[in-house]
């Protein structure tokens, strides 16, 4: 019988190839590279960006431009490892010269979402952006306000019949010329860590965030 992390590791393994070959939606046709996600399978925190800008879809992982060289840094100040986290994004292609991914096109990408889901069941999900804010309040029945009332919120969720914490935040990119966002983005990655802490076996103190 195959243990528990073999199993994991065939349904990731399979699920990125499916995404790897997907023609379900027109982004297909502009990639170098699909970026099915990296990191843990079984990671407590699982992050979920927007989409693959251009570095991303030349090497085929997330958050290996800009972006990604911020998000190591916050990662950090959270006390976290790259290689502990699970890291992908809401739509798997990247859309031709950035621009937002199409409501079809988050659509088509979401099974894959979901199995991502499924498979790593993690403890918390941050989103970054609003994309994948919406999609994953969406997808857990709840309405959203702007993303600047809901950045740092920690909301208890169910999704696809898993209990997961919810904390949504702002977008990386958005921090990269602007101090100020930066800042709300490590506030943000601070109360992670204290999140995560609080959420070590033993612990107690998780109500103090809702
Ligand atoms: N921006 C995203 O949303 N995702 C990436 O992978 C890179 C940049």
């Amino acid at each position: 019988m195959m243990s528990e992390g073999d199993e994991k590791k065939k349904r990731m393994h399979e699920l990125e190839e499916k995404i790897r070959s997907c023609d379900l939606c027109p982004l297909h046709a502009y990639r170098k590279n699909a970026v099915p996600g990296e990191g843990s399978l079984d990671a407590k925190v699982m992050f979920i960006g927007e989409a693959p800008g251009r570095n991303e879809d030349i090497q085929g992982r997330p958050f290996v431009g800009a972006a990604g060289k911020l998000l190591d840094q916050l990662l950090e100040l959270a006390g976290l490892k790259r290689e502990e986290v699970y890291i992908t994004n809401v739509v798997k292609c990247r859309p031709p010269n950035n621009r937002d991914p199409a409501s079809s096109e988050k659509k088509a990408c979401q099974p894959y979402l979901e199995e991502q889901i499924r498979i790593i069941s993690p403890k918390l999900i941050v989103t970054l952006g609003r994309h994948s804010m919406m999609e994953i309040l969406e997808l857990s029945g709840h309405k959203a306000s702007s993303i600047m009332r809901e950045r740092g919120k920690v909301r208890n969720i169910r999704l696809f019949g898993l209990k997961v914490l919810l904390m949504p935040t702002l977008h990386p990119a958005a921090a990269l010329y602007n101090p100020k966002t930066r800042k709300l983005l490590e506030e943000d990655f601070l109360r992670i860590k204290d999140l995560l802490r609080a959420l070590e076996p033993g612990e107690s103190g998780l109500e103090r965030y809702f």
